[in-house]
Formats: structure tokens, sequence, C-alpha cells
């Protein structure tokens, strides 16, 4: 059994996601230990408790320096034990520490095909607000491992979603979410409960 353990700062609807394929067994061999968000008023954290899954905020705002924020997140998250971080929208930069400790053991998912629209100031909605003024055609998602620099580890599946005219970076994030998102996340954590992916050389391959 994989215990994951799910990071979050906003609605939730990946990690909503993850609780319906864990419920409806399109996630198999994984359990789902805890959700921690960075952010007390999070729709994600009730969306965990309502599934019945532990759930705690740990805010940056309740701490003096960005280094006792870090050390209480990594302490949350040890006693959680988790074989797997999983980054489903948590806008906050991983403590070094965190990303150390969890080597090779913590996901994103990103709402752009990666290497575009990524790294530092891209993050949410914003991404797709880039994506819009830059007129591209296709965007995506991407789900990758983490490492130190932003959005910048190995790439583990990836799924391209139209632009249409008209779009608003809100009609875009939402297909991107239905088309991308929600598919790519649940099936990453599958893959790696069942031992289908792994890294070498810095890359992804499977089997
Ligand atoms: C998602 O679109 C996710 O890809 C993005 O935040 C949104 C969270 O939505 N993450 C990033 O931009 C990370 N750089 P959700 O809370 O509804 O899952």
């Amino acid at each position: 059994m994989l215990r994951i353990v799910v990071l979050v700062s906003g609605g939730g609807t990946n990690l909503q996601a993850i609780i319906d394929g864990i419920a409806d067994g399109s996630i198999t061999n994984t359990e789902l230990a805890g959700v921690i968000s960075n952010n007390k008023t999070v729709k994600s954290l009730e969306r965990a408790r309502a599934a019945g899954i532990f759930a705690e905020c740990v805010s940056p705002k309740d701490y003096e320096s960005r280094e006792l924020f870090n050390d209480a997140l990594l302490e949350k998250v040890d006693e959680l034990q988790p074989d797997l971080i999983v980054l489903a929208g948590f806008l906050v930069k991983v403590p070094p520490r965190m990303v150390e400790r969890y080597s090779g053991r913590i996901i994103n998912i990103h709402p752009s095909l990666i290497p575009s629209f990524c790294g530092v100031g891209y993050y949410g909605l914003k991404v797709h607000e880039k994506a819009l003024e830059r007129g591209v055609k296709v965007t995506g998602a991407t789900v990758h491992f983490v490492t130190e620099g932003m959005d910048e580890g190995p790439i583990i599946a990836q799924k391209p979603v139209p632009v249409e005219e008209g779009d608003t970076p809100e009609t875009l994030q939402r297909r991107v979410m239905e088309q991308a998102e929600w598919i790519l996340l649940p099936r990453a954590i599958d893959d790696i409960a069942n031992d289908r992916v792994r890294i070498v050389d810095g890359r992804v391959v499977r089997g």
C-alpha cells in the first residue's frame, strides 16, 4: 500500500479527483493518510474531512519566519509517514529539506506543458493568463517529480488541451482541469503505487 499525503492551497479539485479515484478503484494500492493545507479557509480541508480523511492547516501566518513554517510543515508531513507526497495545487515553495528528505517521492501537478509557462510566478490562473497572452493554440498539464528547481523535476506524464477562440483564463483553466489534470494526477499515483515508473538518469521511464 502506498501511503500518500496531499498538500493543497486552494479549491482542491485535484484532491477530489484523488479521493474519488481511490474510492472508485481507479487508483489502486493507495491509502490517503492525510491532507495538509497552508491556508485555513480552503475548501480542500472540507473535502478531505467529508471523506473522513485527516486534514490540517499549517499556515505561514502562524509562524514568525519562513524557516519556522518550513520546520512545522515538514514535522507534520513526517508524522503522517508518507511514501509519496502529492502537491495538488500547493502554491507554496516546498522546503528544501523536504525535497531532500523525500527525494524521488514528491510529485506535482502543473497546469501547462512544461517547460512552457512554468517556474517562479507561474501558478494557478496566472499560468492560463500567460498562455492566452502568448496566443498558444495548445496548452495542457504536466505531472512531474519535484526537485530543488521550481517545476524542473523529471516529467511523469503530460496531456495536451486545445485553446479555443474566446477563452478566458477561467474557461481555459476549467478545460485543462477536466481534460488533463483530473486524469493525469490519479493515473500517476496509480502508476507509482504499482511500480510502473522509475527515474533513470533524471528522466522517467516506464515498466
Ligand atoms: C491546479 O490547476 C493546479 O494544476 C495548479 O493549481 C490549481 C489548483 O486547483 N497548480 C499550480 O499552478 C502549481 N504550480 P485545485 O485546488 O482545484 O486542485
